[in-house]
């Protein structure tokens, strides 16, 4: 009886964790809708900058989530996370085979990929050579936003861990790729098959921040943990809302062509 009572409380506490998160700036934020109005001095610059600054954030996204993992000390929860690690390398099951090819993505184009060369081939596609990354370094904000989410699921436990990752990240990824994607639909000539890492990850990140949320459930017991869970989720937010406002003032400082 006790233990339902902890439980269910556990999950209005997680459910109003979820709905400040989808209320965040960095959900909502100003740049994103820019981009898909197009309200940039350029918007071709503006999303290929988004997109390669962007990859030094999402070229570690192993590293997070591995993190976060070696800080799981029962093996149900451990477990869960690796599937996800194990999606991350490519592998998709035939459910979500099934649903991606609802939405005309074809097995060949992701299966076996692992998300980093889908990343990659999104960049080729958007023209980022070799010439473009010598003349367009990472900038402070992205490397900032790197190490900070790293060191959030590294070195701060794990309910701020289960924080940034879930509640803070795969929850809420997908209305940010929506966004995203709608800006590249309209303004850039780029092919699904090129594109497929966000559309993917607008559809399947849903099932890892599920994953990632019923693990959080048993880390909702107590008071403190709560308030590590709220940090974890809002520093990761937070973050990212920090780094679209550097994009955006990078956006808005190009001369249009
Ligand atoms: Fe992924």
């Amino acid at each position: 009886m006790c233990s339902q009572i902890q439980v269910s409380d556990g999950l209005v506490f997680v459910r109003a964790l979820e709905k400040e998160a989808r209320q965040h700036r960095a959900v909502n934020h100003p740049y994103l809708h820019q981009l898909v109005a197009a309200d940039v001095p350029d918007i071709q610059w503006a999303l290929t900058d988004f997109v390669f600054q962007y990859s030094a954030y999402s070229f570690d996204f192993i590293r997070y989530l591995t993190a976060t993992i070696a800080q799981m000390t029962h093996d149900p929860h451990r477990k869960a996370l690796l599937q996800n690690l194990v999606e991350e390398s490519g592998k998709i099951d035939a459910e979500n085979v099934a649903l991606l090819a609802s939405m005309g993505i074809e097995q060949a184009w992701v299966d076996g990929v692992p998300h980093t060369e889908l990343f990659l081939r999104y960049l080729n596609a958007a023209g980022v050579n070799e010439a473009y990354r010598r003349r367009t370094p990472y900038a402070e904000a992205a490397i900032h936003w790197r190490d900070q989410f790293f060191s959030l699921c590294f070195r701060k436990g794990p309910a701020q861990a289960l924080g940034a990752m879930g509640l803070g990240t795969e929850n809420i990824v997908k209305y940010i790729y929506q966004q995203l994607i709608r800006a590249m639909e309209r303004h850039l000539d780029i092919a699904l098959r090129d594109r497929v890492f966000f559309d993917l990850h607008a559809t399947l990140d849903d099932q890892h921040g599920d994953t990632l949320l019923n693990i959080t459930l048993d880390y909702a017991a107590s008071e403190e943990e709560r308030e590590q869970i709220r940090e974890g989720m809002l520093a990761a937010l937070n973050l990212r809302a920090a780094f679209f406002d550097a994009l955006q003032a990078r956006a808005m400082a190009i001369k249009p062509v």
